[in-house]
């Protein structure tokens, strides 16, 4: 079956450079091999059983913006697994979508709707992973810092979906990564131990926060408690206050660090005012640059699926 991506390891260092090109040619308004509509007549279905705004509206205008068509459905009106089984569900949208762009909760389900359908499916974020978020991070990267290896990323708070996405990231370019974090909050362990063994970098857990942005040329945070588990809200403060990116964090990384957020931002916890508003801040054009990549994506898995048939 062509699963399309559900994870960052679903991409090589080939293909993601080749990405990062046209996610720049497209941001350029240029055109994809001299088409203006590369998804003309192709119908985009977005499954959310999660709120949303960036990814929501960035697939249903870059879809539009390809010269094709958008369907959003919420996760309560179909209730994937409830009304009926989540392959069921699968098998049915592949008759009448071309592709479907998917936020939910568990990576398995995920897993098992790709399984089961014949059209490519693009994980929009689940509790485990966020890869459409790094995807469009390492080209803000590359626009920023004119490289995406070779760099130190200190990644600040919960061990969360996109911190595992990060960690991913890290088995297929080169980079130094270091998650600072506390104890009980690291990123998921077969993850990290997958990665481990097959870093091209290097990959460190720090528990000083000090230690983890000590002349990091990118500074990233994300809400402490994700979508999904709020209930945890308190515990994860707790734990994490330390980490909060603050301006004298931040004087500790390279004096002309970027500072990302994947945004929905908590401001005054994970990140202060003066920081997420400073100069430093990228985080705007990061969000922006979520509609280019996945523009990108979503031209590559169908063209690979054109050169399958
Ligand atoms: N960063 C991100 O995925 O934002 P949304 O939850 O608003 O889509
Ligand atoms: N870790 C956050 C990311 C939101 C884009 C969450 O899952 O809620």
């Amino acid at each position: 079956m062509f699963k399309g991506f559900l994870s960052v390891l679903d991409v090589d260092r080939n293909l993601l450079k080749s990405l990062l090109v046209s996610a720049k040619v497209l941001k350029n308004k240029q055109f994809w091999d001299d088409d203006p509509s590369p998804l003309k007549g192709q119908t985009g279905a977005l499954i959310f059983s999660k709120p949303s705004l960036r990814t929501r509206v960035s697939f249903e205008v870059g879809i539009k913006e390809l010269g094709g068509n958008s369907l959003y459905i919420a996760g309560n009106e179909i209730q994937m697994g409830v009304r009926e089984s989540i392959a069921d569900i699968a098998r049915v949208i592949s008759r009448y979508v071309d592709f479907v762009i998917i936020r939910t909760f568990s990576q398995r389900d995920l897993e098992v709707f790709a399984e089961n359908a014949i059209i490519p499916v693009v994980n929009a974020l689940t509790d485990l992973l966020h890869p459409c978020q790094i995807m469009g991070d390492i080209f803000t990267i590359m626009e920023k810092l004119g490289q995406v290896e070779d760099i130190t990323i200190a990644y600040m708070g919960d061990g969360n979906n996109v911190a595992n996405s990060w960690v991913n990231l890290s088995s297929v370019l080169s980079l130094d990564l270091r998650i600072g974090t506390a104890s009980g909050c690291e990123p998921n362990k077969k993850i990290l131990e997958n990665a481990l063994s097959k870093a091209k970098g290097s990959i460190k857990i720090c528990y000083d926060p000090i230690e983890a942005v000590k002349d990091a040329n990118v500074v990233y945070t994300d809400v402490w408690a994700s979508m999904g588990e709020k209930d945890k809200t308190d515990e994860k403060a707790k734990l994490l206050q330390k980490f909060q990116v603050n301006s004298d964090l931040l004087s500790a990384a390279s004096p002309d660090a970027i500072v990302m957020h994947c945004l929905p931002a908590e401001r005054g916890k994970e990140i202060t005012d003066e920081v997420i508003d400073g100069p430093q801040s990228v985080v705007y054009d990061q969000a922006e640059n979520r509609l280019h990549m996945q523009k990108a994506i979503m031209v590559h898995l169908l063209s690979a699926l054109k050169r399958m048939d």
